[in-house]
């Protein structure tokens, strides 16, 4: 698997509205079931799509990405008021140990899956946490998202995740796209 960033320069395809067919708002919403206090983590967040989508249904989002590029794009698209830019990589989280109810992630597991990724998501999400990971499937097609040999299929992404302690919910398993659902 190659392990990459998305580029900057293509920042703009992320806020396309199209990209709902590959993973909704509700459909995020539904599989992340998060209560209005919540505090939880965009894992990978570009230019905030998701992030927005969230916001309004939590208490706090950590946008977390590691281009600083990726944070000013999302201030220009517009910070939601309890949305807060992170600039580091998932394999290296500036929280405490349990400090996030959930997290979640689209299109961006197969840029990060390693075992020291893993290992901190289990260590800053509390016990009984959630995190949905959404992603371009290895069963896909590949005629939408990156090529075929950078993704994984839905079994290795549950496979790394339960290594790292996580119990396995819900697995989907859709025509490009993945979706998981792990709680700690
Ligand atoms: C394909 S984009 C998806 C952005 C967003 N999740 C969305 O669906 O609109 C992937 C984003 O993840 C970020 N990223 C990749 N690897 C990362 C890592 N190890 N830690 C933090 N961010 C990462 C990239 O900088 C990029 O902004």
């Amino acid at each position: 698997m190659g392990f990459h960033t998305f580029p900057v320069e293509r920042a703009d395809k992320l806020e396309d509205p199209s990209r709902y067919r590959f993973c909704s708002r509700e459909e995020l919403l539904e599989m992340l079931a998060p209560d209005a206090d919540d505090v939880v983590a965009d894992l990978g967040s570009g230019t905030g799509f998701y992030s927005r989508d969230v916001a309004p249904f939590v208490d706090t989002v950590y946008a977390v990405d590691l281009q600083e590029e990726m944070h000013e794009y999302h201030r220009t698209e517009g910070l939601a008021p309890n949305v807060t830019l992170v600039t580091a990589g998932v394999d290296s989280l500036p929280f405490e140990d349990d400090e996030l109810d959930g997290a979640f992630s689209t299109m961006t597991h197969h840029e990060y899956a390693t075992d020291e990724t893993m290992a901190e998501l289990a260590r800053v999400i509390r016990p009984g946490g959630r995190l949905v990971t959404v992603d371009w499937s290895g069963a896909g097609t590949g005629d939408d998202g990156p090529s075929m040999d950078e993704r994984f299929s839905p079994d290795e992404v549950v496979g790394q995740l339960e290594d790292a302690g996580f119990s396995l919910e819900r697995v989907h398993d859709r025509p490009e796209t993945l979706a998981v659902v792990v709680r700690r």
